[in-house]
């Protein structure tokens, strides 16, 4: 059938890298991604977490290959980008997803520490694998990346101070990339998802996270990995081109509703 529109919805073989992608909405995002027909660099802490999403990936008969990768090491970030570009023959989207969570006050002792690892992989380590991917994405017809950030990263639920922070550094950070790169045709965007059921929140009994929800989103409910990941695959359209700095939420109405 004739097509009226001229911008193009497919991401068949694009290449895009996620972080964080053997749990939750990386791994999520890998699937969904495999299933539209790009290339999947999966990257995460361990082998074996890496191993069975590619697994799950190439089973399926979709595209992707493996590295493990700390984000906070930005040596170790570089040169997985170097072997995926060598083994993809490019590299398009970049997706920072990793992440984890430390609560506490900010007289707890171990306060410190807890910053500097929260900030570390949550903020900084967007920048290097931004770093590391910039010369490939130059050289892409359809450079995009796409930070996930919080609803966190608007509000702030108590003894969080850290993770709040940081996502609030990654909205910030999109922004500021956006600006910078934009001339160059490179969009930047940020997803900030409300609550999801993955491997962050796994743990929080489940009457506890319906009562919750129902509180606290116009939903009423968590939301599933895969969710957010549509929302992330939107931003990394070819048609997305003049999207750029948006802060996206996928939360079920967390943040509009008041009560
Ligand atoms: P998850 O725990 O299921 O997945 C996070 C993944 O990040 C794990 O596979 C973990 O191994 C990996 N990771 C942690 N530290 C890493 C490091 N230093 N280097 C590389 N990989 C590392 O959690 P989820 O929820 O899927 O988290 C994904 C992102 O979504 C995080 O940035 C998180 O802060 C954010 N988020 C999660 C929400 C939720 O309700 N689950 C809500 C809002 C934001």
């Amino acid at each position: 059938m004739a097509r009226l529109s001229e911008l193009s919805r497919s991401i068949e073989g694009k290449v895009a890298l996620i972080t964080g992608a053997a749990s939750g909405m990386g791994r999520a995002t890998a699937r969904l991604f495999s299933d539209e027909g790009a290339h999947v660099i999966v990257t995460d802490l361990t082998a074996d977490g890496v191993d069975a999403v590619v697994q799950e990936i190439t089973a399926a008969g979709n595209s992707a290959q493996g590295w493990t990768l700390d984000v906070t090491d930005g040596e170790r970030a570089a040169q997985v980008i170097e072997e995926a570009v060598a083994a993809f023959g490019g590299l398009d989207m970049v997706v920072n997803n990793a992440g984890m969570a430390i609560s506490g006050p900010i007289d707890d002792p171990d306060f410190e520490d807890n910053w500097a690892t929260t900030v570390d992989i949550l903020l900084t380590a967007h920048t290097r694998i931004i770093r590391a991917a910039l010369p490939h994405l130059r050289q892409s017809d359809c450079p995009r990346i796409v930070n996930i950030a919080s609803t966190e990263g608007w509000g702030a639920t108590k003894f969080n101070s850290p993770y709040v922070a940081a996502k609030h550094g990654v909205i910030g950070l999109t922004k500021g990339l956006a600006v910078d790169l934009g001339r160059e045709g490179i969009t930047v965007n940020c997803i900030c998802p409300g609550p999801i059921v993955t491997g962050l929140t796994e743990a929080i009994p489940e009457e506890q996270r319906t009562i919750y929800a129902k509180r606290r989103t116009a939903l009423g409910r968590y939301g599933i990995p895969e969710e957010v990941a549509h929302g992330t695959l939107n931003f990394c359209l070819p048609a997305s081109q003049f999207m750029t700095g948006a802060i996206l939420p996928v939360d079920g109405g967390l943040l509009i509703k008041n009560a």
